[in-house]
């Protein structure tokens, strides 16, 4: 196979300019190449137009998933010589993956560092909501032991709706299956190991309709953009709960206020949000903030928030820094990474 087009050349090490980074980034992506064989280039800033000159005299660029990766970012990107982009994340909505295919631009991905990291975030989320464990909190510590308000349901025997069982999706039942509940799923590609856990697999409507908890964990795609509206939602249990660590814009967020404001919607776990990227992964308590529909969300006492942190733990930050390097290794080697993404995958 020809060599790919900006391999440095003998000896030379292959620079990565790496965006959105903090310091569990560098230190994971220093640690995963503990030979020095890759000259890091570590940038704060988000990857988009305004920053990606940045990326200058690199290989390749490693994004997270606030990154703009859109066709204007990646042309501009190939013009200036990088040719692989290293995802650190499963997800790849942020990429204009035929604008990469044009340019001939290389597209690597983690699609699975550890599906336990989401999946036990969420069951997080629906066990703290439940029995209110944000408001408890914060009661105790100021010496009021009353339980007014506090009042949870058992999980047990209760039915909870999985949208998406592909590893994080299906690794959520296979936890939940331990607590008695009765779970439901939907996805157009069923899994038969899902089913074996005693899942049934049902349309979406007709699983909103029967469940008491609704998980989301598929991806966001044209298809999937906004798959819970204000439609969806009307066909939900009323006083259901809704859990969202997939992606933020699976769910329209006007139209969760509008169900939380008329009850609706009994309780919402939210670690992504439609415009997160003006928001997460950075310390914004100085300043004011100018995002109403997000201030809004956060009056609700029903609703509990986190800044997309389903995948933050040890084991899924070693797994995500040692792909990217294998990744980049397979690419030097090959002409691809060992886990593409391609418009085939979405078509
Ligand atoms: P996966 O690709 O293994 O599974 C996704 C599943 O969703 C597949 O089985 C697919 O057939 C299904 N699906 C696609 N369209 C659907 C639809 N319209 N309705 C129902 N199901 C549909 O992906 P994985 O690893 O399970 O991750 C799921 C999503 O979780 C990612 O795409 C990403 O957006 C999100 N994620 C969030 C993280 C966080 O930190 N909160 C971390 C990692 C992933």
């Amino acid at each position: 196979m020809a060599e790919p087009t900006g391999t440095p050349a003998h000896g030379a090490r292959p620079v990565v300019a790496v965006f959105s980074t903090r310091s569990h980034d560098r230190s994971h992506l220093l640690e995963a190449d503990p030979e020095a064989s890759i000259a890091w280039r570590f940038f704060e800033q988000r990857l988009e137009a305004s920053t990606v000159q940045a990326a200058e005299g690199a290989l390749a660029v490693c994004a997270f998933v606030n990154d703009t990766l859109d066709a204007g970012v990646l042309a501009r990107l190939h013009a200036l010589g990088v040719r692989l982009v290293l995802l650190r994340c499963a997800g790849f909505n942020n990429v204009d993956l035929c604008a990469a295919a044009d340019l001939g631009l290389r597209v690597g991905r983690v699609p699975e560092y550890s599906p336990h990291a989401v999946a036990e975030h969420t069951l997080a989320l629906l066990l703290a909501l439940n029995r209110k464990i944000h408001r408890a909190y914060n009661r105790v510590r100021e010496g009021n032991f009353a339980l007014d308000g506090l009042l949870g349901f058992d999980l047990h025997g209760k039915t909870v709706g999985v949208v998406g069982t592909g590893r994080i999706g299906a690794t959520f039942c296979r936890i939940l299956s331990g607590f008695g509940v009765r779970l439901l799923a939907t996805d157009p590609c069923p899994s038969e190991a899902v089913r074996a856990l005693g899942v049934e697999y049902l349309e979406l409507d007709a699983l909103l309709a029967a469940s008491d908890v609704v998980s989301l964990h598929c991806p966001l795609t044209p298809q999937t953009h906004h798959l819970i509206d204000a439609g969806a939602l009307a066909r939900m249990k009323p006083g259901a709960f809704l859990l969202n660590t997939s992606r933020g814009a699976v769910v329209d967020t006007r139209a969760l206020i509008a169900a939380l404001k008329s009850g609706r919607l009994g309780a919402l776990g939210l670690d992504v949000y439609e415009e997160e990227a003006h928001l997460f992964f950075r310390d914004l308590s100085e300043q004011v903030l100018q995002d109403d529909v997000f201030a809004r969300l956060l009056t609700f006492p029903n609703v509990l928030i986190t800044g997309h942190q389903g995948f933050f733990t040890r084991e899924a930050l070693r797994a995500i820094a040692a792909t990217t390097v294998d990744n980049l290794r397979c690419f030097l080697a090959t002409g691809a990474p060992r886990h593409p993404v391609s418009v085939e995958r979405i078509a």
